[in-house]
């Protein structure tokens, strides 16, 4: 009998395993989801997740630099987060003699660990609803503009009110498209210092060609610490600063895992957009992605062989390549998983059942009956600057071409004396653009650049409509492009110094006649003029349109699950431990272990390389207590729903527990950006064993181990 009703219990908590949680909650409206979080296996209170008056897990949980996140794991601020989100930070203290990169650090003590004095992290104290607050005042009778003014009036004043120190700071954010506000107040800390980083090979194993993959096997981590002043509050980076103690940090879940196991990601995810429009996600599908792959695939093709035939490249180009090949690659996914899903199919249906419902009551009908045809409508007008803002932004920023946004930032100086601005600080402008000028040299090499730009400038003329493109755009831009990279001062290090010593009148009109800069002057006021005025109207019809529309789902389904798309904020998503069956016939297990990293092992791969040293161990195989059944697992999937941002989230277990950090999604869950899907969307996760592995016998750091509070 007990057997029956263990194996019908075990049933039936896999049967609940298959399905991944669709949402990303706000943590100060715990009450509306945790007991959902309690059927999935949750031990903890409600306070024990988010409390404004005593300490809770998100008092172990940082923004970190704006970007990614990070936990607490000690008394003494060491942080946990991701080796790509901290990879800044090692490169600007690496060089070819100490390469921090390539070989890893591991600071031995507390004087050793290294400041990184541009860093902060950023921790949420409270998180408010002031919805009526920002309303107030505002009538069915107030004017759009009157609007307007009266909430950015009401925002304000409710920041000045909670901005009570430098480091203590609020910000008013919509949520749900403007339905609701919420202010979060947060509090800064800058002096932040790099402790340890595994070599590239890894905490970057698999490189481009595993990223976004799974199975996986990539020790993404690295590790680092918060200072703060004698009296443990923010300060400014000094010799003095102690070690901030925390008021909550994470404990270390060293028990065995199993599949439906309880799973949380605490953290900032970055940006989602659930709500477009049936025609914005064909667009997006059919036109604006593939036009951008095409370019990144196109500038890729360029640098990445580039890279691998020489060091200096590769050093010069690894986080350029990084950035342009992550999206690139997450694109190709979103857009296969998308039609996968049968997207567009999913929200006419979608779209049709919300007019219909719309249609059934008079007031409904007045407000929302309309908002879809309306959104589509507005699509339809702007779409094709939608797609011409992308692409300048693709051509000009985001794939590999440099030049042109670089001579941007001397337009000012070239044309300085024909009164575009009007101050006495020439000098000074002019010494600041030198000083960007040199950094810019620092990892710039100009034929990889005029390749690109030769390759790339095609794809931008073929795209766009001529009247789209600067006048005579099309015939002019390969000798313009030749008279660039061949004399243009700008990227002539020397003559730019020469040139910028002594600015004066006759220096700037020689400025003005440099070849890069009659481009920058073309594309910006072509841009400027012709395109940014419509996306600004198309963004403003939109933000109106998309807050009837969710104000419509909030109304008209109050039973449906809606969540407020990421925007950057401190978010919960819950799951379990599950492997995922992405397509028919394949299967893929929940975890991986080191035996992986040697089947994939390449050393003439340079995305699969090891080290001797990790060889080296791998042969002794002294795992430590951090195995399980005789295995050192390396990752794990679970089934959250997460996005950019989540990097480095500390994914927590039923008690609070670290079991592991957020680094990454499989291929066939991208598309969640847009389209959540149960059955297949998975987060994937270093095992926190791993990392404690690799800190300890790798990093010869247990020091750093022993900081930790280990839970069985
Ligand atoms: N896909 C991860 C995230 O979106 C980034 C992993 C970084 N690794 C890489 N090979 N680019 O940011
Ligand atoms: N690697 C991503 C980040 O840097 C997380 C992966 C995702 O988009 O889910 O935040």
């Amino acid at each position: 009998m007990k057997k029956m009703i263990l194996l019908l219990a075990l049933m039936l908590s896999t049967s609940i395993a298959s399905f991944a949680i669709e949402g990303m909650w706000i943590p100060s409206l715990i009450d509306m989801f945790y007991s959902d979080m309690k059927t999935y296996g949750l031990k903890l209170k409600p306070q024990d997740i988010y409390s404004t008056n005593k300490s809770s897990l998100k008092d172990a949980i940082v923004q970190f630099n704006g970007g990614c996140t990070a936990e607490i794991v000690s008394d003494q601020g060491l942080l946990l987060t991701n080796h790509h989100c901290g990879m800044g930070a090692i490169r600007q203290h690496s060089s070819v003699e100490k390469d921090y990169l390539k070989n890893g650090f591991w600071a031995k003590n507390k004087e050793e660990e290294l400041a990184c004095t541009w860093m902060r992290v950023t921790f949420v104290k409270e998180i408010r609803d002031v919805t009526k607050e920002v309303f107030e005042g505002i009538t069915d009778e107030t004017s759009d503009s009157e609007r307007r003014q009266i909430m950015a009036k009401n925002m304000k004043a409710l920041q000045e009110k909670a901005s009570t120190s430098e480091s203590i700071q609020a910000k008013v954010k919509p949520f749900n498209m403007g339905n609701q506000y919420y202010m979060l107040i947060t509090e800064d800390f800058n002096d932040i210092r790099l402790v340890g980083a595994p070599p590239s090979a890894i905490g970057k194993f698999g490189g481009d060609t595993d990223n976004w993959v799974w199975p996986r096997h990539t020790g993404d981590f690295a590790v680092f610490r918060i200072y703060a002043n004698k009296d443990n509050k923010s300060a400014k980076h000094s010799e003095d600063n102690k070690p901030f103690k925390p008021a909550h940090y994470l404990p270390i879940s060293m028990k065995k895992k199993k599949k439906g196991d309880f799973t949380m990601v605490y953290g900032f995810p970055g940006h989602t957009d659930q709500h477009y429009s049936s025609d914005k996600l064909k667009f997006y599908i059919e036109e604006e992605r593939p036009a951008r792959i095409k370019m990144r695939q196109t500038a890729l093709d360029i640098i990445s062989p580039a890279m691998n035939e020489s060091d200096e490249i590769r050093l010069k180009y690894a986080s350029k390549q990084a950035s342009i090949a992550n999206a690139w690659k997450k694109w190709i996914g979103q857009i296969g998983g998308l039609k996968e899903l049968r997207a567009i199919d999913k929200k006419l249906k979608w779209e049709k059942e919300y007019t219909d419902k719309a249609n059934s009551k008079p007031e409904w009908k007045e407000k929302y009956g309309k908002v879809i045809a309306d959104l589509n409508a507005t699509q339809a007008e702007y779409q094709q600057y939608e797609f011409a803002r992308a692409m300048y932004i693709e051509y000009l920023y985001s794939s590999g071409l440099e030049a042109i946004s670089y001579a941007y930032g001397f337009y000012d100086l070239a044309l300085r004396y024909d009164g575009l601005v009007q101050d006495n600080k020439v000098e000074e402008t002019a010494k600041k653009a030198l000083g960007k000028a040199k950094g810019f040299f620092k990892d710039y090499d100009k034929g990889i650049d005029h390749k690109i730009f030769k390759a790339i400038t095609p794809i931008l003329i073929k795209k766009l409509p001529a009247e789209l493109l600067p006048e005579n755009f099309a015939a002019n831009w390969e000798a313009l492009g030749e008279k660039i990279f061949t004399s243009s001062v700008l990227l002539d290090a020397e003559k730019l110094e020469k040139l910028l010593t002594d600015f004066d009148e006759a220096k700037s009109k020689q400025l003005s006649e440099d070849p890069a800069i009659k481009m920058v002057q073309q594309m910006y006021s072509h841009y400027f003029g012709k395109i940014n005025p419509k996306a600004r109207a198309q963004s403003k019809k939109e933000t109106e349109l998309m807050k009837t529309f969710v104000e419509g789902i909030l109304t008209m389904f109050p039973k449906r699950k809606t969540w407020a798309d990421a925007n950057s904020t401190l978010r919960i998503a819950y799951g379990k431990i599950d492997g995922s069956t992405p397509r028919d016939g394949m299967q893929y297990l929940h975890y991986t272990t080191i035996d992986g990293i040697m089947q994939k092992y390449d050393p003439n791969n340079p995305d699969f390389q090891l080290t001797d040293r990790f060889l080296e161990l791998y042969k002794k195989g002294d795992f430590g207590d951090y195995t399980q059944n005789g295995k050192l697992w390396v990752c794990f999937t679970a089934s959250n729903h997460t996005t950019g941002g989540n990097s480095g989230s500390p994914v927590i277990d039923a008690k609070g527990r670290l079991m592991g950090i957020n680094f990454d999604r499989s291929w066939e869950s991208t598309m969640s950006d847009f389209m959540f899907d149960e059955s297949r969307c998975r987060n994937i996760v270093v095992d926190i064993r791993y990392v404690l592995w690799v800190i300890d016998k790798y990093g010869d750091a247990k020091h750093l181990v022993d900081e930790m509070t280990l839970a069985k």
